[in-house]
């Protein structure tokens, strides 16, 4: 029989059974801070409720888990605890619960394939950093096609709840550093999701992802609620592309009460998002709340439909409310991302209520993404159409750098865009005008002094 390394707490009955034995780490962890023990325990798991606006679905909402396995750890922040990951993951699945414990440090250097996940609470109490080995994740990460997205774990299944209040660390200054080196580097996404269903993710601090913090591939019906994001370089390498979530073939998404620092997208729904909820965001210095980029690859047909943007706060960013959409000629944005001529659809996004502070464009519609050149833009107007989005009840100034333009209303042409509507537009440039670029956008339905003057795109 394999040595179990894995503590089973059968709590069928009042009692609780320990069902191996505790090993030399969790023995020293036990004695707390002035030699007293701190007793191992479970978090409650937090009751999720989705205000003020609704999803589709109601919130999952599991029975209460069996069993309890603890994660035992090497604490020495070097070695990799990934074998003691594993086997609690596959002990307590289907029907347990799986405990990071308070105090211990987690170091996780091994590639995690983590989509056999069942009826499982996954509670993260304590503090887990991945190795800043970045050959081996170069070589062994996650590979999800989609703009070369990698990932340092894959997550999916069906019922997990992940929460615990504690810290998930990439360890991403050594990746900001590589990246500025040269941009060909694969950078892991901190949390990488593919084929998740009916799950939860909350209470979690999320630092120094090496790229974004979140890329959720076929996904459905989940919930992250009560995330906080943050992370900068402290070197002159900006953290670049740490978008807070990106979502892709996945639906039923709801993202909420959560406060992203970052360098890129708070939130970006690429191809494929549809029924999103996103609600109570805080986003400080990113690139503000994005459908897009759509329309990078000729040939596919890219949908981002029936998305909800409610009451976010946005400072610092160069966009609020974005929709962006690669141009039918082949584009660059950089060297490592590349694109145009794809088709598809946008229809019927809301963005409601946002508050805007020091943004360079409260609302940016750009269906030229990548295209510094305009008139090659409007040469090969985009395939992709965009219909039925509104935004509303934008409160709040904007930066200097397009001032006197608070926002950009850009159609590559007229017969792909309809119906794109902005009411309540109380945004003003620091100067107190606000116009807006229109391009192939009626003035009539935009509550902006629409300019035919071009001053950019972000
Ligand atoms: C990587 O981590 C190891 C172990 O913590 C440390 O000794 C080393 O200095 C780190 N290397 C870099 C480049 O940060
Ligand atoms: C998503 O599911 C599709 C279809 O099963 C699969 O081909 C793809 O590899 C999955 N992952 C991503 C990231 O698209
Ligand atoms: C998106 O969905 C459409 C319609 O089902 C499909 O044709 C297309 O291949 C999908 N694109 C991606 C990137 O999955
Ligand atoms: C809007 O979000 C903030 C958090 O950023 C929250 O404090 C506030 O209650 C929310 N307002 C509504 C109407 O839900
Ligand atoms: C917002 O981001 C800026 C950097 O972009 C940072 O200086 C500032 O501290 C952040 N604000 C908060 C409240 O974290
Ligand atoms: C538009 O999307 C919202 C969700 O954001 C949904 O409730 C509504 O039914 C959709 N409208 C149509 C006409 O599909
Ligand atoms: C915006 O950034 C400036 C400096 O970069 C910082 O002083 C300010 O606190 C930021 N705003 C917020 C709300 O954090
Ligand atoms: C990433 O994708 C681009 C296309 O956008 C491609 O040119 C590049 O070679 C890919 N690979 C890397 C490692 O960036
Ligand atoms: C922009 O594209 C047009 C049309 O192809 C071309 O005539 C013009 O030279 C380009 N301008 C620049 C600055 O490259
Ligand atoms: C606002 O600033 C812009 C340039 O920054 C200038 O062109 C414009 O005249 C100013 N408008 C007012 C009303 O001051």
């Amino acid at each position: 029989m394999r040595f179990q390394l894995t503590t089973l707490f059968a709590v069928a009955s009042a009692t609780v059974a320990v069902a191996s034995p505790t090993w030399a780490a969790l023995a020293a962890w036990a004695k707390g801070p002035g030699g007293q023990p701190a007793p191992l325990h479970t978090s409650t798991r937090p009751s999720i409720s989705c205000q003020p606006h609704h999803p589709s679905q109601p919130p999952p909402s599991p029975p209460p888990r069996n069993r309890v396995c603890y994660v035992e750890s090497h604490n020495d922040g070097v070695t990799d605890d990934s074998t003691y990951i594993l086997n609690a993951l596959h002990s307590c699945n289907n029907g347990g619960h799986v405990v990071f414990a308070e105090g211990l440090k987690y170091t996780i250097g091994t590639a995690l394939d983590l989509t056999f996940l069942e009826h499982i609470d996954i509670d993260i109490q304590s503090y887990i950093q991945f190795t800043n080995d970045t050959t081996y994740w170069q070589a062994n990460s996650f590979k999800f096609i989609f703009q070369n997205v990698t990932s340092f774990f894959k997550l999916g299944g069906n019922d997990v709840n992940i929460y615990g209040g504690g810290t998930i660390d990439g360890n991403g200054q050594v990746w900001y550093d590589l990246y500025a080196a040269n941009i060909y580097t694969l950078r892991p996404v901190l949390i990488g999701i593919d084929g998740l269903h009916n799950s939860i993710l909350s209470d979690l601090v999320l630092r120094y992802s090496p790229e974004y913090y979140h890329f959720v591939a076929n996904a459905t019906n989940v919930i992250f609620d009560n995330i906080n994001i943050a992370g900068h370089s402290t070197s002159i390498n900006v953290a670049k592309n740490t978008d807070g979530w990106d979502t892709y073939r996945s639906s039923g998404l709801v993202i909420q009460n959560s406060v992203i620092n970052n360098g890129d997208d708070c939130v970006s729904f690429k191809p494929n998002s549809t029924d999103i909820l996103v609600q109570n965001l805080w986003c400080n210095g990113s690139h503000g709340i994005s459908v897009g980029s759509l329309g990078q690859y000729k040939g596919e047909y890219d949908i981002v439909q029936n998305v909800y943007v409610f009451n976010v706060s946005m400072h610092n960013t160069t966009d609020g409310g974005r929709i962006k959409v690669w141009p039918n000629t082949p584009s660059a944005v950089s060297g490592d991302l590349q694109g145009g001529g794809g088709s598809g659809m946008v229809k019927n996004i809301t963005y409601d209520t946002m508050l805007i502070d020091n943004v360079d464009y409260a609302i940016e519609v750009d269906q030229c993404y990548g295209q510094s050149n305009l008139t090659l833009c409007l040469e090969f107007p985009s395939p992709l159409t965009i219909t039925d989005v509104l935004f509303k009840n934008f409160n709040g100034k904007t930066s200097k750098k397009y001032q006197p333009e608070i926002g950009t209303f850009a159609c590559s042409s007229a017969t792909v865009c309809n119906n794109i509507v902005a009411s309540g537009i109380n945004v003003v440039s620091p100067n107190g005008t606000n116009l807006a670029y229109c391009l192939n956008v009626p003035q009539a339905d935009l509550d902006v002094t629409c300019t035919t003057e071009y001053l950019g795109f972000n």
